[in-house]
């Protein structure tokens, strides 16, 4: 239901991919005005028919209900959503280059085309997209660069921390609002956006130099990673030690200080943004010559786990050559369709290389997949991929995976054997399902 907001602001919403739909989609059923642009023709095509190019929770809904209502429209001109709009978030992707710096070539080819049509009445220009410390005054310089008129305006940062499968749950229910302006001006144009989810949410505003607030996102994911890591690291130590790393790290995390989340071990964190941002932030403190050596670490703990889940496949599975594996879970995480660095695309690409015969099965995912890795065979249910299998690899944490029917599926498999990379499912019911069971940092039986 579409609310009604004291004063609406008109926001123009450029890049309408997961971050700049959702935030768009949001911003629309929180009473705003958004016009949302992209330069994708195919995109734009499905959008405005009402059809989500991401797979994301409640979001196709909400999108259609805004389209209706009139609050939400698509568009491929930047220079209609910068006339008419007081905001204009930048949304565009920050891919990185091959050294780990971030791409920018996307937020300054924005920012010329915001450049070029500026009206002459104030505009705060956002930047959205996950960017290095300073970028904001590269996006002001390059407008004025490319419009010397251009005084009436101001660049802001403020960074999102949505989680790709809630995104719009994390939208509409953040724990922070991260803003970093340095006008009074930009700073109440902001509590006017966000505004409706402040009124009637715990949401923290955190207004900040836009420097700090630059660098509180990829400290972040820095942080994030780095838990993730530990983990893995945990999960090592307690391969070779013989504990488990799931009543280790339970036992870690029980420590407030510490806290429960992010300690779990896997293949390897992957998706579109940690390997990005940490990479990112790496450059940037090494530009900054400050001792990048934690998030080196970090990068590689992480290259590590994926490797040693592959070699604990090789080396229980013995000769690859022939034999069918079930990949369960392709997607880098659960609830989403995304398999940007997803751990299961770079697994399947290396044991079909190996000789294996991949079959594969995602909730979400399988469409963006099939372009990716054109020969594995896309199956509609975990029944049909087990078929025949002689292990079965689990690479994404979707709930379904957790409540599998083991004897069925025991049935449908060749040889019981289970991998779990996200340590899912119930051991000892796989156990006594009759499948051995490895899953990561946990004794095979104990
Ligand atoms: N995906 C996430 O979970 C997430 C979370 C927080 C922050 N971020 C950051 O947000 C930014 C966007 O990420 P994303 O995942 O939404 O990317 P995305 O690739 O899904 O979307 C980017 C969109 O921008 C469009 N675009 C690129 N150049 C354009 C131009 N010149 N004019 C109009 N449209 C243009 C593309 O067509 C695409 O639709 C990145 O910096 C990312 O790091 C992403």
């Amino acid at each position: 239901m579409t609310t009604s907001t004291p004063q609406p602001v008109t926001v123009g919403i450029i890049g309408a991919g997961y971050v700049g739909l959702t935030t768009g989609v949001c911003l629309g059923e929180l009473g705003h005005r958004v016009i949302c642009v992209d330069n994708d023709p195919e995109k734009l095509a499905l959008l405005r028919r009402g059809t989500p190019t991401i797979f994301e929770p409640g979001l196709e809904a909400m999108m259609q209900r805004n389209l209706a209502a009139g609050t939400l429209r698509f568009t491929d001109r930047i220079d209609e959503a910068v006339r008419e709009s007081e905001a204009i978030f930048i949304c565009v992707n920050t891919p990185p280059k091959a050294d780990g710096q971030a791409d920018l070539r996307y937020v300054e080819q924005v920012a010329k085309e915001i450049a070029r049509a500026l009206p002459a009445d104030y505009r705060v220009i956002v930047d959205k997209s996950t960017v290095p410390v300073r970028t904001a005054e590269k996006v002001a310089d390059t407008i004025r660069r490319y419009n010397p008129r251009a005084k009436e305006f101001d660049v802001v940062s403020n960074p999102e921390f949505l989680r790709e499968g809630s995104a719009v749950q994390d939208t509409l229910n953040p724990e922070r609002i991260v803003v970093g302006a340095s006008t009074d001006r930009a700073r109440t144009l902001m509590r006017r956006v966000y505004a409706p989810i402040l009124s009637r949410t715990s949401a923290e505003l955190c207004e900040v130099s836009i420097r700090s607030a630059e660098l509180i996102k990829h400290g972040a994911n820095s942080l994030l990673a780095t838990k993730i890591s530990f983990a893995n690291l945990m999960a090592e130590a307690c391969e070779a030690g013989g504990a488990d790393a799931h009543e280790v790290l339970h036992g870690i995390g029980l420590d407030r200080r510490i806290g429960r989340e992010f300690l779990r071990p896997g293949i390897g964190f992957g998706g579109s943004c940690f390997p990005k941002d940490i990479a990112a932030f790496r450059h940037t403190l090494e530009t900054l010559g400050a001792d990048a050596s934690l998030i080196t670490a970090v990068e590689r703990i992480n290259d590590h786990a994926y490797q040693r889940f592959l070699q604990r496949i090789e080396r229980e599975l013995w000769v690859l050559d022939g034999k069918r594996i079930a990949i369960l879970g392709i997607a880098f995480k659960a609830n989403t369709d995304d398999i940007r660095n997803a751990p299961a695309i770079r697994l399947m690409a290396a044991l079909g290389k190996s000789g294996a015969i991949v079959t594969a099965y995602d909730p979400q995912a399988t469409s963006k997949a099939k372009r990716v890795l054109p020969n594995v065979r896309y199956c509609a249910d975990v029944y049909a991929a087990a078929d025949g299998a002689e292990a079965l690899v689990v690479c994404t944490e979707w709930d379904e995976f957790a409540t599998m029917d083991l004897a069925r599926l025991r049935k449908a498999v060749a040889t019981p054997i289970i991998f779990d990379g996200r340590n899912i499912i119930d051991r000892a019911a796989a156990q006594g399902a009759g499948f051995t069971y490895y899953g990561v940092g946990r004794a095979t039986t104990q």
